[in-house]
């Protein structure tokens, strides 16, 4: 078929939220995330990453099949979804789900009321997942549940509450179902509830909710159906501005779409085309959708196999397989069982509903979990063509070794065949990954082996890797040269040497895993040489073997169970009124809104008239001189208003804040690459993107290109000032110590990774330069401050609102305030609105993060254990600017005790400067990792003298009132209760003993536990940084308006000011709103960082509230039966003013850096937390079994709030501990761009059984209502799992006689897991 005979623009017609929409320009390139937000303005569906990987995006598509009259629901991923996809469907966003405006829906309600959102920004995602689940389901089990959300992302809450949201739904039961020592999770809670009457473990009552009831659901729309039924399918043709999307209907009408355009794709999923248009830079300017062709979509079962169409998605091929695997026996279904084993984690579900069979095969990934045991298991590909059809062999398009061959541009593939596995035949399929689930493989295999009958001697052999060359590999010479071997060890050493030989892996990956790759490829052929020879014992025991007990939990991989969790904290006293929240779990005041997606994030805001979207140019050099930038074809780009340099800012470019500079635009020279050089304004975002790229910029390369810290050290380069701490006679000590040992750690940087990408909406107002600046900050009085410098006008012009931030840890500060002036600069010139809301990879590249951090440490000790001295050097890579990094340096110094006295100390900090993107604040600002290297010495310790790392701990921990190593006093009873209490919670030593069982009955998979104390010092250093205002207005129908200085970022604040407010003035919370923080109402705020954000606005709102109630009191007590309103009304006809500041001076704080002493510090938390985790030692992965944390946080306002931070913080630090991993070229690129590359915790990962307990009657003079300012400590324990795992390895290394001390550096992901566990496997593959 010609293009000529597909004219005309056809209306797109599909339902949304049960409204038709008519779509008569539908553009194939406009996803329907985009559609969703800015056409129709259901802007609760978010953007998060744009590819996929985070489901902040998930809707649910029904379809309607007129042959079966079945209605199908499955979630997918909006931002993949063209619109053109969508002929005939009907989509449910949040919004249809539920809103206040209609009605609430379960899913939503008990997500909000179990505190399952913090910053909300994932809760959209969450509840659609939850929701399609539940359409399909109305009682699912837990495993259904958990694998529905594997494809969501949540960066705040660390998903305990999110999945005690999802139980409730569950059928099965809530108990973990062990019965482990004769008890389960339910007797140990009661057991706790016991022990302490006062205590609580419930944060929500599940009677306040409704019954799920689906006959309230929307219906498929009628009209669909009868379109579906009556309309004979037809050819469809959409034309965009650059692209066709032509969608046939017939088998031969695809043929001849293929003949004349070989080169369009096909496009079923989009989850291959899409990612590579959008971020490859990959254009097609026509794109077949073959998806309605019944040829594609066959399931035919035969008596020799199955067929299943080249378009079915990986959800409908799952269900096949499964059927199949029912009802056929077991013999035939091996292949069948692997290929399941490989769709249970690919993706998250919302690919695997979309994404085709013949997609995932077509598109000869490396990375394909499918290919390599589709091509093990024989399988076969239908080809169709106008030349007509064929079968071939799926292996044979790998049989060039690049994936090249075989099939012609003009071929299509119709169906794939699998094969019934045969008598004597064992197949299976292996994958590792950088996280369990949702996560492209780092290598995935498929091995099959057929046996002459009757023996185990090879009759044929197949093995297929993924993940190792440029597309699946096959080990072709070592199948060939074993045929005829046995199956016995001296097969399993030839193969391995031979598929080392064979399997030549690129050195040069950008991943820099090759040693890693090259151990798995071996290991996994061993896993299957086991695998393999226990089937064989099951088949004949008599012949064989099978092999040795303590090798059989191997063959087990390990899987996401739904966690246990119980929470503890102290009830509130009974004499407290029942109307006063203080210290109850309430609801986050924005639940509902985030649950139904009405809550309003920066680019959720209207668009205004006339408005710009801003697309950024970076530098893509490390270090250079700007030679030109030419911006002429930018400027021809369709859309495009203007391009915006360093020339068009009227005052201030760059800020002097130290003495390197700030710099909003490049202007002569860049950085580092990702420096903002320009950015062009244009009509759409599309359009503002599309030009960007035209922009040209000439470089002249300059030297010295600084990345790392090693070379800042030898270039001499740092930020000043250097920061030095000492304390006692170090040198001295040095020589009177039993031992001295000296290590170096390595921990790498993190990425905030907030949900919400920056985002700022920049509005001139028209009059006196005076501009509303929206943005997602943490400092809005700083944003106003760079947007007035940059902008040359006093900051009374500049109105900065932030209603609330879809989460920043500490990334949303002074990188904020360069973005807002860039969008602040736009607006000023081109005198439009101008949004700029950062593409996920263009957030990752430009904005920096955590400091990757070096740390060298020498320290002497006594035998028993007695640390006596540390000389200490840290290093931390600041980036091109120096931001906060001093700051940072400093604080690795004042709290690298940690919680242990050293009574001689020594310690230095170097904030380096590189060319990498200028690196920031983030949760815990320097602890998490001078924290770190504490800890790691500690073990060290240990191991050297022989006593357990808890012994070593409890000698050194400080014990009385003692003195900080910069002479601050600390009283350390609460830091010993939380260590105790955590050993007793815990059950450490009963633990300790079963998992020394475990390891000794189990020789692939060992368990590993550690209980690490913290203290957490709370502080901003100086008064002025602690200073806070809040105001308070009451209006006369009663109702009272509250604001203060302090960013919702998800951390709860509004709820807990709300919460003050409430019991200052004596009302319920519901008569007190917040709107937004605003710097018209509260001037010069100070950030809303070092989790102080509760306890200084906290008093500046109860300083308001009680000066309104002093104002009052006589009103009061002239009418004391009077209500609320009276007194309101009252005080308005006597002319009593209802609007009140309220101030809070902040804390004394100081500290003399010159001599090393000081109190920078106002109080300090404690914690103690203990992990346990189970390690495969063949493939460095690792499962999460137990967490326990108990926290000192004294009087919590928020017990929910409260426990979601810790626990979130701790997920965090799983992340930065144990996966989170950046990667840079040797040039200076960040390569870790998106949720693809760049892995947080999901589901998966976080502690099957996770409990938090509150340390009861715990007083803090210094905070409002005795609290303690929490939300960046919890992180730092997530490093118990990293020690849990060196525990383990430990073990490994013990049983096979390795040396004693070995180095781990942070992350500790599965590759140094595997480095570290050394066996046959790692020496073959570093012997060569
Ligand atoms: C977030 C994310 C996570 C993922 N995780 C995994 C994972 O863990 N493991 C894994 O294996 N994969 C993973 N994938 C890849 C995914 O499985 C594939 O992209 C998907 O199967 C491709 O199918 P599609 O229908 O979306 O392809 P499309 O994007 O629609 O098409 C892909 C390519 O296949 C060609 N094609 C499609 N159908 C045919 C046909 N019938 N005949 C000829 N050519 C055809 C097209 O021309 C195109 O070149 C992931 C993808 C994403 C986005
Ligand atoms: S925005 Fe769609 S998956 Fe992330
Ligand atoms: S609540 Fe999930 S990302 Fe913030």
């Amino acid at each position: 078929m010609s293009l000529q005979g597909a004219v005309g623009a056809e209306e797109l017609i599909f339902y949304v939220n049960g409204r038709k929409v008519v779509e008569k320009n539908a553009d194939p390139e406009q996803m329907l995330l985009f559609y969703l937000r800015k056409r129709l303005r259901l802007t609760g569906t978010k953007y998060g990453c744009g590819g996929g990987g985070c489901g902040a995006c998930t809707v649910m598509i029904s379809t309607y099949e007129p042959a079966s009259k079945k209605i199908r629901h499955y979630s997918a991923n909006a931002c993949l979804l063209p619109i053109c996809s969508l002929y005939g469907m009907a989509v449910t966003t949040v919004e249809g789900v539920g809103s206040t405006r209609t009605r609430i829906h379960p899913v939503q309600e008990r997500l909000a009321k179990c505190h399952g959102s913090q910053c909300g920004f994932c809760t959209p995602g969450m509840v659609m997942s939850i929701y399609t689940l539940l359409r399909n389901h109305p009682e699912p089990n837990s495993e259904q549940m958990t694998a529905a959300l594997a494809g969501n992302l949540c960066r705040c809450t660390g998903y305990r509450p999110i999945l005690d949201a999802c139980k409730t739904f569950c059928k099965d039961s809530v108990c973990c179902q062990s019965k482990a020592n004769g008890r389960c999770c339910l007797d140990q809670e009661e057991d706790l509830f016991d022990r302490e009457e006062k205590e609580s473990v419930g944060l929500f009552s599940p009677d306040e909710f409704q019954p799920l009831d689906p006959t309230q659901e929307f219906i498929f729309p009628p009209e669909l159906m009868r379109m579906a039924e009556n309309q004979p399918k037809r050819t469809l043709v959409f034309h965009g501005e650059r692209i066709m999307w032509i969608s046939p209907v017939s088998l031969d009408e695809l043929q001849d779409l293929k003949a004349a355009h070989p080169d369009a794709p096909l496009v079923v999923g989009n989850t291959g085309v899409g990612p590579d248009m959008k971020f490859r830079g990959v254009f097609h300017p026509i794109v077949i959708a073959p998806a309605r062709i019944p040829d594609l979509n066959v399931v035919e079962c035969m008596s020799d196999g199955l067929t299943i169409g080249a378009a079915c998605s990986l959800s409908l091929m799952k269900d096949v397989l499964r059927n199949a695997v029912s009802e056929l026996p077991e013999e035939k279904t091996k292949i069948f069982c692997a290929v399941l084993q490989q769709l249970r984690t690919l993706g998250g579900e919302q690919i695997r509903n979309v994404a085709s069979l013949g997609g995932n095969i077509i598109s000869r990934k490396s990375t394909s979990d499918l290919n390599p045991i589709l091509a093990a298991g024989n399988c076969m590909l239908n080809l169709a063509s106008q030349g007509g059809k064929r079968w071939i062999p799926l292996s044979d398009i790998f049989a060039d070794g690049v994936g090249n061959n075989t099939i012609m541009p003009e071929e299509v593939l119709v169906s794939v065949r699998i094969p019934h596995s045969r008598k004597g035949e064992y197949i299976s399929a292996f994958r590792q990954a950088p996280r369990r689930e949702n996560a492209l493989p780092i290598i995935s295999a498929g091995m099959r082996v057929l046996f002459e009958e009757g023996t185990d001697k090879i009759k044929d052999l197949s093995i297929f890797y993924g993940g190792a060359a440029s597309t699946t590999i096959c080990a072709k010479q070592t199948c060939q040269t074993l045929i005829g071997r046995y199956w016995n060890e001296q097969m399993l050493d030839e193969a391995s040497r031979l598929i080392l030989n064979e399997i030549v892996l690129p050195d040069s990956a950008w991943d820099g895993k090759a040693e890693y790759k090259k151990t798995l490829i071996v290991s996994l052929f061993y896993k299957f040489f086991l695998e393999v020879l226990q089937s064989l014992k099951t088949m004949d025991p008599c012949h064989y073997p099978g092999i040795p007990m303590e090798y059989e939990s191997i063959l087990e991989d390990f899987q996401t169970k739904m966690p246990q969790s119980i929470q503890i904290y102290q009830n509130v006293e009974l004499s407290q009124s029942p109307q006063d929240p203080v210290g109850r779990p309430i609801m986050h005041q924005s639940g509902i809104k985030h649950a139904t997606g009405e809550a309003v994030y920066i680019d959720d805001i209207p668009s205004v008239d006339g408005e710009l979207f801003l697309a950024v140019v970076t530098s893509s050099r490390a270090h250079a001189k700007i030679v030109s930038v030419d911006t002429s074809e930018a400027l021809k780009e369709p859309g495009v208003f203007d391009v915006i340099t360093a020339n068009d800012v009227p005052a201030t470019n760059e800020f002097h804040y130290s003495d390197d500079p700030e710099i909003i635009f490049a202007r002569n020279k860049v950085i580092c690459v990702g420096q903002i050089v320009c950015a062009v304004a244009a009509d759409s975002y599309a359009h503002a993107k599309q030009a960007a790229a035209k922009v040209r910029i000439e470089y002249e390369a300059l030297e010295p290109v600084i990345l790392t810290i090693e070379d800042a050290i030898k270039h001499n380069s740092f930020f000043e000032p250097k920061r030095k701490l000492e304390h006692g006679n170090v040198d001295k000590a040095f020589e009177t110590v039993d031992h001295i040992l000296e290590g170096e750690i390595h921990i790498g940087g993190q990425e905030h990774f907030y949900m919400e990408t920056q985002s700022v909406l920049a509005i001139p107002k028209g009059e006196d330069k005076e501009m509303d600046v929206y943005v997602s900050t943490q400092h809005p009085a700083f944003i106003q401050e760079m947007v007035a410098a940059s902008l040359g006008v006093p900051a009374n012009r500049i109105m900065c609102h932030v209603k609330r931030v879809g989460g920043a840890f500490g990334g949303k500060l002074l990188k904020a305030g360069l973005l807002a002036s860039v969008a602040s600069v736009a607006a000023n010139k081109t005198n439009r609105a101008v949004r700029l809301i950062l593409s996920r990879g263009d957030d990752m590249l430009i904005t920096g993060g955590r400091h990757p951090f070096v740390g060298k440490y020498k320290v002497g000790f006594m035998k028993d254990g007695r640390i006596r001295t540390v000389d200490a050097k840290y290093y931390i890579n600041g980036g091109c600017t120096p931001d906060e990094s001093v700051l940072v340096a400093e604080v690795c110094l004042l709290k690298m005790d940690n919680a242990y006295k050293i009574p001689n100390l020594r310690c230095w900090a170097y904030a380096c400067k590189t060319n990498l993107p200028s690196n920031t604040a983030f949760r815990g600002f320097g602890f998490p990792q001078s924290g770190l290297v504490t800890e790691t010495w500690i073990t060290e310790v240990a191991e050297k003298t022989g006593l357990s790392p808890e012994k070593v701990r409890e000698i050194n921990m400080y014990k009385e009132d003692e003195q900080t190593h910069f002479k601050q006093k600390l009283d350390p009873q609460n830091l010993i209760r939380c260590w105790n209490e955590c050993m007793e919670k815990s059950a450490y030593y009963s633990r300790k003993t079963a998992i020394e069982e475990f390891n000794k009955q189990n020789y692939w998979k060992k368990k590993g536990i550690a209980i690490v104390p913290m203290k957490f010092p709370f502080g901003l250093g100086s008064r002025y940084l602690s200073q806070a205002a809040a105001l308070v207005h009451i209006y006369t129908d009663g109702s009272v308006l509250l604001t203060h200085g302090g960013i919702e970022l998800g951390q709860g604040i509004h709820t807990k000011m709300i919460q003050v407010a409430s019991r200052e003035l004596n009302i319920p919370m519901s008569y007190i709103h917040f709107c937004e923080t605003s710097t018209t109402t509260v001037p010069n705020a100070c950030a809303s960082v070092g989790s102080a954000g509760t306890d200084v606005n906290g008093m500046a709102v109860k300083d308001a509230c009680q000066t309104l109630l002093k104002r009052l009191q006589p009103i009061i007590n002239k009418n004391p039966k009077g209500n609320w309103k009276d007194w309101i009304k009252e005080a308005f006809e006597q002319s009593v003013s209802l609007s009140a500041t309220g101030y809070f001076r902040g804390y004394d704080a100081n500290m003399d850096w010159e001599k090393g002493e000081g109190q920078p510090f106002t109080y300090f938390l404690y914690g103690t937390a203990c992990s346990e985790v189970e390690i495969n030692c063949l493939t460095g992965d690792h499962k999460n079994l137990r967490t326990d944390i108990v926290m000192d946080i004294g009087c919590s306002i928020n017990p929910a709030v409260d426990i979601g931070q810790i626990e979130g913080a701790f997920v965090q630090g799983i992340g930065l501990y144990t996966m989170e991993e950046l990667k840079y070229s040797p040039e200076g690129v960040l390569c870790t761009r998106g949720p693809d590359q760049y892995k947080i915790p999901a589901v998966c990962d976080i502690p099957e059984q996770f409990n938090v307990s509150l340390l009861s009657s715990s007083q803090n003079p210094y905070a409002i209502y005795s609290s303690k300012g929490l939300g960046e400590a919890g992180l730092f324990l997530g490093c118990s799992v990293f020690f849990a795992l060196r525990d383990a390895i430990t073990c490994v290394r013990n049983e096979r006689g390795l040396k004693k001390t070995f180095a781990l550096n942070s992350p500790l992901t599965a590759e140094q897991i595997r480095a570290a566990c050394i066996d046959d496997f790692t020496k073959m593959v570093i012997g060569r």
